[in-house]
């Protein structure tokens, strides 16, 4: 297809203002799926891709539309709303010459909404705005109109009114895709020159290279240079992705958006944002600007519940990571549970999906430690380092300056709602940066918080604090000294390095107290009594005691019937199975977690 006929393109969204439900409705458009092969998200949808032995993470389709009896070739690359994910969303930008940006009619602008049009603006893409969901009964789309006009200086005459559900206005967001999003502009008669935009792996193919064509043409049986990695490689398979599969291509030329399968046999051996260029030649070629490794900023330990399930936690931690090169892991061991994974994670969410995907795809029970940020430390003779885990922590008189991630967070909530989030943000030891009126109801306050401190409670509170309508973006912009402690917990008399925690010297009492008192909950009485400590440093601050027990608990079967005591003792052992020994006392898995729920 030549250059002039193809158009590249996202959609761009705040989560749930219906960005699978329109891109199923432009394939249906297109004629790419029939209505038998039709689902509801079929591009979202995970069953499929396994089928398929394809995982369309990043959903670049290739559609075929006619407009005015010209044939045109529109690639969708489909982009994930959350925050966790901001470095996919660039990264399927910088593939686009346009996206859609899409509003749901009744929410109006969200967080996710500024940041992603932000973010396809420093990309010079051509936006278009879609108002989504017209069709709802509570649909406001003047009103979310003249927010899109005041905060994002969007005409309101260039908006589309869409209803992605019932197909209402998808006619007209075709046709402006083809009339109004520029063609790339690539030369397919130079060098070829291709961005590479995503990877997977796949357990047949090894790794499947997701590619922006810039220049030039690639086709199989060519020799490949990946320029900044300087590996090369001979192309087995080029492609384009339909709906439901990997369609081969004789070739892939300039502008155009597709796959490229090249016996590459694991993720490491890729680089997302390298150049592929041919290897005769490659020397004189220029690479493209590529992007900036995504760094996890959130890390916790997981541990097998079984000790002996540490080899199985490795192997399924090992599967994950050749799908997801975000995530890192590294063992490290905890006298409190043993041999176990320093696991690092770009948000909470992403640490939740990965959670949730480990427990689903391996039978391992896994034993979580609160998540803590990165922290940044400047040592004495002037060597900055980071650390990932409160153990690594050296003696504070070895630091010179102690410092924290920082982000800045967006905040739109509703007008009436300021005074409570502002004081929940100063709380949380934000920075107040700026206010804007979306509309008389509605406003962006912007603060510089603590990662650390979103990352704790913030989340929950904004929302509790507006009633679900609040909603939040942010990105961490740098590292800030801040008057930081080692919170420790003895149980029992013994550090139970799991339990530590890094935080600001004014929460330290507060949190302290509160984390015994949760422990308290969660340990079941001994036959003795166990003192629960928090410390900073040498410095108790805080203590309770969990009273033993006045009797063994069989007392209770007075000593007759012998298959309830057996019932019982093995109830106990049961129980006990989840339990994590510290010195004589069993602490119970969930306790690990408490850390995060002191203050709830
Ligand atoms: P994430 O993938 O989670 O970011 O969400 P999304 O933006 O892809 O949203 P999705 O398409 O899953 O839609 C979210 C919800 O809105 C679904 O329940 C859809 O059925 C519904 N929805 C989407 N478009 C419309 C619409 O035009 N009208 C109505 N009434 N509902 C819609």
């Amino acid at each position: 297809m030549k250059v002039e006929q193809i158009r590249n393109f996202s959609i761009i969204a705040h989560i749930d203002h219906g960005k699978s439900t329109l891109a199923d409705r432009l394939l249906l458009r297109a004629e790419a799926i029939s209505l038998r092969e039709f689902r509801d998200q079929i591009l979202d949808d995970m069953d499929l891709e396994r089928e398929r032995g394809i995982t369309i993470k990043a959903r670049a389709v290739a559609l075929d539309y006619t407009l005015d009896g010209q044939p045109y070739g529109l690639n969708l690359i489909d982009t994930p709303g959350h925050v966790d994910f901001h470095y996919e969303v660039s990264r399927s930008l910088a593939a686009c010459e346009g996206a859609l940006l899409l509003v749901d009619a009744a929410q109006g602008i969200q967080a996710q909404t500024v940041a992603n049009f932000f973010k396809a603006l420093e990309g010079d893409l051509v936006i278009l705005p879609v108002l989504n969901k017209i069709d709802l009964s509570q649909a406001r789309p003047d009103e979310v109109i003249s927010e899109m006009e005041t905060t994002l200086d969007i005409d309101p005459s260039e908006v589309l009114r869409v209803s992605a559900k019932e197909g209402a206005g998808v006619d007209d967001v075709l046709r402006a895709i083809v009339t109004r999003i520029p063609p790339p502009t690539g030369d397919p008669e130079k060098p070829a020159r291709a961005l590479i935009f995503d990877s997977v792996f796949n357990d047949f193919r090894g790794v499947v290279i997701y590619l922006r064509m810039i220049d030039g043409q690639i086709e199989p049986g060519d020799e490949i240079r990946m320029i900044k990695l300087g590996r090369s490689y001979d192309v087995a398979e080029v492609g384009v992705f339909t709906p439901t599969a990997m369609k081969p291509t004789a070739r892939l030329s300039a502008g155009e958006v597709g796959y490229l399968i090249a016996n590459i046999r694991t993720l490491d051996d890729v680089r997302i944002g390298d150049t592929i260029t041919h290897r005769r030649g490659a020397d004189g070629v220029e690479a493209l600007p590529g992007y900036a490794d995504p760094q996890p900023m959130v890390f916790c330990g997981l541990y097998p519940g079984n000790n002996s399930d540490f080899q199985p936690l490795r192997e399924a931690l090992e599967r994950l990571s050749l799908n997801d090169s975000s995530f890192q892991f590294e063992p490290e061991s905890s006298k409190a549970l043993g041999l176990g994974f320093r696991c690092g994670f770009l948000g909470l969410l992403h640490m939740e999906i990965v959670q949730e995907r480990l427990e689903r795809e391996s039978d391992t029970e896994v034993v979580q430690t609160a998540p803590n940020v990165t922290y940044e430390l400047l040592r004495h003779d002037g060597a900055v380092v980071r650390i990932h885990s409160p153990e690594d922590l050296p003696p504070l008189n070895e630091i010179a300056e102690f410092r924290e991630p920082i982000a800045r967070a967006n905040l739109i909530i509703p007008a009436s709602c300021i005074g409570a989030i502002m004081k929940l943000a100063e709380s949380r030891r934000g920075r107040y940066i700026g206010t804007e009126y979306l509309s008389e109801k509605r406003v962006i306050i912007t603060y510089d918080l603590p990662l650390a401190e979103i990352i704790y409670d913030f989340y929950d509170k904004l929302k509790s604090g507006t009633k679900g309508y609040g909603t939040m973006d942010y990105e961490v912009t740098g590292f800030q000294a801040a008057d930081l402690v080692k919170l420790d917990i003895l149980v029992a008399g013994d550090r139970v390095d799991a339990l530590s925690t890094i935080m600001h010297r004014t929460e330290a009492d507060r949190r302290g107290r509160g984390l015994v008192k949760k422990l308290k909950e969660e340990i079941d009485r001994h036959l003795f009594e166990i003192a629960i400590q928090a410390a900073v440093g040498a410095r108790i601050i805080a203590r309770e005691s969990i009273p033993p027990l006045s009797k063994h608990v069989t007392g209770k079967c007075y000593g007759g019937d012998i298959t309830r005591k057996r019932k019982l003792w093995a109830k106990q052992k049961e129980g006990k199975k989840r339990m994590k020994s510290i010195g004589q006392v069993d602490i119970p898995q969930e306790a690990f977690m408490a850390v995060l729920a002191a203050d709830k």
